[in-house]
């Protein structure tokens, strides 16, 4: 699986780099990174998604564009193959920054977003999986804590234009509750963009990214002044000894610097800059090749 998941971010960076070496904008960028590993089962978001406790997928996305602070957002999506797409949709279509449910699935319909039958998001691995973990169930409150195999999926990019975008896309936590929604589709937890300042995307335990607003507080660490490895790990340590939480991110600033770092056993992650692809699965690898351009 982890090969699986180092090969995908490796694609999906890759895919992204493309869009913005043809022009396009970090948001064209960040859904394109998105909606490639929406459809790699090998992560939890879109086709390879966990189940909830009531045994379906429920999904969040969001996506924000730095130079403007529009964001759009969805949650507890069933039936919908990119909900990263959908969450653009919000942002650009409607008034509003989230829809939910079944008013996200009416919108869907209402302007084209493609719908699919929800088993053909389900993969027989996260089946099995699933039915392993009912035996748990009792155990469900430190399982959401402990385990780190849910996989959530981010991007954030920086264009030529100087502007910047994050996404992210979630099944969010196996055995979660019917209606539960993490920190993925909520601005400031699991993303933030700003020209200002930089885009950061989030992966983790939900319920401690939303306590200690993630996303937003790396961006304000950053804005004062520190580089973002400094701010990132601060603040994943704040949220580790606030709330014992643990995560990843990736963000990137407004002159071009990155970082992507995790205090979960493994997180893949790839970055794609001038002709390097870099990218890692463990906390001390990072692999450099040539972009295959
Ligand atoms: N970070 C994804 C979730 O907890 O839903």
């Amino acid at each position: 699986m982890s090969e699986a998941c180092a090969n995908g971010v490796k694609t999906a960076a890759v895919g992204a780099f493309r869009v913005l070496k043809r022009g396009g904008t970090a948001l064209d960028a960040v859904e394109t990174a998105v909606r490639a590993l929406e459809d790699d089962p090998a992560f939890d978001a879109g086709r390879g998604s966990v189940l909830n406790a009531g045994g379906e997928v429920e999904l969040d996305a969001v996506v924000m564009d730095g130079r403007t602070l529009a964001a759009g957002a969805v949650s507890c999506v069933r039936n919908i193959a990119n909900p990263v797409t959908l969450a653009r949709a919000v942002m650009e279509k409607t008034d509003h920054v989230m829809l939910t449910d079944r008013g996200a699935n009416l919108f869907a319909d209402s302007v084209g977003v493609a719908t699919v039958p929800s088993d053909a998001l389900v993969t027989e691995h996260e089946r099995a999986e699933w039915e392993r973990h009912q035996q748990y169930s009792l155990g469900v409150k430190s399982l959401f804590n402990s385990r780190w195999d849910h996989d959530t999926v981010g991007a954030v990019a920086l264009d030529c234009h100087g502007d910047v975008a994050c996404a992210t896309s979630t099944g969010g936590i196996r055995n979660k509750m019917v209606g539960r929604v993490g920190d993925s589709p909520i601005i400031g937890c699991g993303g933030y963009a700003d020209n200002r300042v930089g885009a950061v995307s989030c992966t983790g335990h939900g319920e401690s990214i939303m306590k200690v607003t993630l996303a937003s507080r790396i961006l304000f660490h950053i804005e004062q002044g520190r580089s973002p490895s400094e701010a990132v790990e601060s603040c994943l340590q704040y949220m580790a000894e606030r709330v014992k939480g643990g995560g990843g991110v990736i963000a990137v600033t407004r002159s071009g610097d990155w970082v992507a770092r995790f205090t979960t056993e493994r997180m893949a992650w790839a970055a794609a800059e001038g002709d390097v692809l870099s990218y890692g699965l463990d906390p001390k690898e990072v692999i450099r090749e040539r972009l295959p351009l």
